[in-house]
Parts: structure tokens; sequence; C-alpha cells
């Protein structure tokens, strides 16, 4: 028995996530940036998280093949950072996303309700994803911040789920 493609999506989007920003070095030095919802906490000993990234992904082997990455969890007010890490415009959605350099020549974003820097740990094949496990070497967080959510192809904020 197989299901269609869109009842498979339909199904998923009835689950709400956090929205996230991978980061890696790229080409020439510069950091790469993608918009992930499909992130996971792993392990606690060792800290390990999970993003799962597309095969198409523009850079794979930035994030599969370095030496480590960033995850960034968004804040409420980041759509616009989801938007332009999603959807590739002219510019680099770094140029209007403020952020600093972490570990590895990757980004973490200074509006990130929290940001993990993470040293490649491992990197497993699922489907047509990659599912990349980082180990967490340094964290950051700021407290004050909400989450951004998406569920059903939207962006809410926590208070707009009750
Ligand atoms: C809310 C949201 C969640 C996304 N989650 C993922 C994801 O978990 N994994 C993934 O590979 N792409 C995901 N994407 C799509 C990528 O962000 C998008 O395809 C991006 O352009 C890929 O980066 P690239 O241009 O460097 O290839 C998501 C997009 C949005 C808007």
């Amino acid at each position: 028995m197989s299901i269609s493609p869109d009842d498979f999506r339909q199904t998923l989007a009835r689950f709400p996530s956090g929205v996230t920003v991978v980061t890696a070095n790229g080409p020439d030095d510069t950091p790469v940036g993608l918009t992930v919802s499909a992130f996971s906490s792993l392990s606690l000993a060792p800290p390990l998280i999970l993003v799962c990234l597309d095969n198409a992904t523009a850079h794979l082997s930035s994030y599969t093949q370095g030496s480590g990455f960033c995850v960034n969890i968004l804040a409420s007010n980041q759509t616009d950072a989801s938007n332009g890490f999603a959807f590739p415009g002219p510019h680099s959605p770094f140029d209007t996303t403020p952020h600093r350099k972490a570990l590895y020549g990757a980004a973490a974003l200074n509006e990130a309700a929290a940001s993990m820097e993470c040293g490649l740990h491992a990197v497993y094949p699922g489907g047509d994803h990659q599912i990349v496990v980082g180990l967490v070497e340094r964290v950051s967080w700021r407290k004050e911040a909400t989450p951004l959510v998406y569920h059903s192809g939207e962006y809410r904020g926590i208070g707009d789920l009750g």
C-alpha cells in the first residue's frame, strides 16, 4: 500500500514544529545557511542533535563533509530570516540578518532564540534527505525570546496555538 505525496505532506503539516536556520562554512570561507524544521535533540550524554537536509540542498557537502555547523532556533520575530534562508533571492540573507562567527566557520544569528555550535558527528542517508548529527560544543540562548512555530504551512507564535 502506498500513500500519495500530497496526503503525506498534508499529514506532516499537522505537526507543529519550531524553525531553525542551519549554517556552515561554505565556499570561499563564507557562511551558507538554510531554513530547517526537521531538527531534533538526540542524546544528552554526549550532547547530540540532528537535522535532516534535502539531497538537493545547495552546498550540501558544506554541512555533511565539513568540520561542523550551527543550528539557530528562530525567535517569533524572525519570519523574515526564515523566508530569506528558505527562498534564496539575489542578495545573501546574511546581509540582512545580524550574525557572528561561530565554530567551524558557521554563523550564529544574533537574534535567534538559541544557537548550538556543533562538530560534525555522523551523517546517515534517509530517503531523499541526509540525517546530519552534530555534537553540540557551544550554546547560547536568549531567555526572553519566544520561538517561531511552523504549522499547516504558516508561521505562528506560541501564543497563537491555544
Ligand atoms: C518552514 C520551512 C522549513 C523547512 N525545513 C526544511 C528541512 O527540514 N530540511 C530541508 O532540507 N529543507 C527545509 N526547508 C527548505 C529549505 O529551507 C529550502 O529548500 C532552501 O532554499 C534550501 O537551501 P539552498 O537554497 O541552500 O539549497 C524548509 C523551508 C521552510 C520555509
